[in-house]
């Protein structure tokens, strides 16, 4: 539901015109709801008078628009995005609280589709230890029980001696968090992931997508329980940490498989 203050609308207009659901309209000289929408937030973020609100976001502050709020050169953006890279070793130093909830805000405010929200973010970062006890149990159980082939193949270089890490390395990298994004889309899921990737090499620290871990925990459903992901599985988990490696410069890439029409 949102909420209009007729009193600093000035009926402009600016949130009907760009409202995608055709929720408003304007009577009286001011803006009104005809019921409810998928409460996207842009009437919110339009209205020059500041005059509505969603009273269930309301512990999202928003912030007002100036032009140095994001004054941000695309050239460093597009080198951000460019020295990204998988980072597979790692600092014992845990992610300050402060970064882990700028990684949370970043992931929250990614888009989803028809605006549902249902991305679902756990970072383990104080609780490593016991997830990773509860993991390999799980994992222990699901083979010895069911010898569950699809668990073998996801540690198959484990159990074929094919692979010198420990196996619990190779899937967390001594990473001190891991991030476990569970969703009923899973291209929602990767776009909050992308936009935490973003932010994490933007303050310093390293990310990796574990596509492994990934379909492990979802596999998993003692996992799933203890992630409180029963009903939405992990659709993308990202280990984080300070970077244990520094890259020289970026790395190339295939250039040929763009198209300009
Ligand atoms: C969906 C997804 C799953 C991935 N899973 C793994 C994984 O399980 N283990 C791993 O070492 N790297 C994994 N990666 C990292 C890729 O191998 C990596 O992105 C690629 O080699 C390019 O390197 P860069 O990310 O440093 O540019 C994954 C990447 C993506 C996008």
């Amino acid at each position: 539901m949102i909420e209009l203050n007729t009193s600093l609308c000035t009926g402009c207009g600016l949130c009907v015109a760009d409202c995608i659901q055709k929720n408003l309209f304007l009577q009286n000289g001011h803006a009104q709801a005809r019921g409810d929408c998928f409460l996207c937030g842009h009437c919110a973020a339009i209205c020059p008078q500041n005059a509505i609100r969603i009273p269930e976001y309301a512990d999202d502050p928003t912030i007002e628009y100036t032009p140095e709020t994001f004054d941000l050169p695309a050239e460093n953006l597009l080198n951000t995005i460019k020295f990204r890279r998988s980072v597979r070793s790692y600092t014992s130093q845990a992610i300050e609280s402060d970064k882990l909830m700028m990684l949370a805000e970043a992931g929250r405010h990614a888009a989803t589709a028809k605006n549902t929200q249902h991305n679902r973010f756990v970072f383990v970062q104080k609780d490593l230890d016991l997830f990773k006890s509860i993991f390999w149990k799980a994992v222990e159980e699901a083979i010895s029980t069911e010898n569950d082939p699809r668990i073998l193949r996801l540690l198959k270089h484990f159990y074929e001696g094919r692979n010198d890490l420990p196996k619990d390395e190779y899937l967390f990298r001594n990473a001190p968090a891991v991030l476990f994004i569970g969703t009923d889309n899973a291209l929602d899921a990767g776009l909050a992931a992308q936009c935490v990737e973003l932010i994490a090499v933007s303050l310093g620290l390293g990310a990796m997508y574990n596509g492994y871990l990934c379909r492990l925990a979802a596999s998993l459903p003692a996992v799933r329980e203890w992630l409180g992901m029963q009903d939405q599985p992990p659709a993308a988990v990202m280990l984080l940490g300070y970077p244990a490696v520094r890259y020289a410069r970026t790395a190339p890439r295939r250039t040929d498989d763009v198209e300009f029409r």
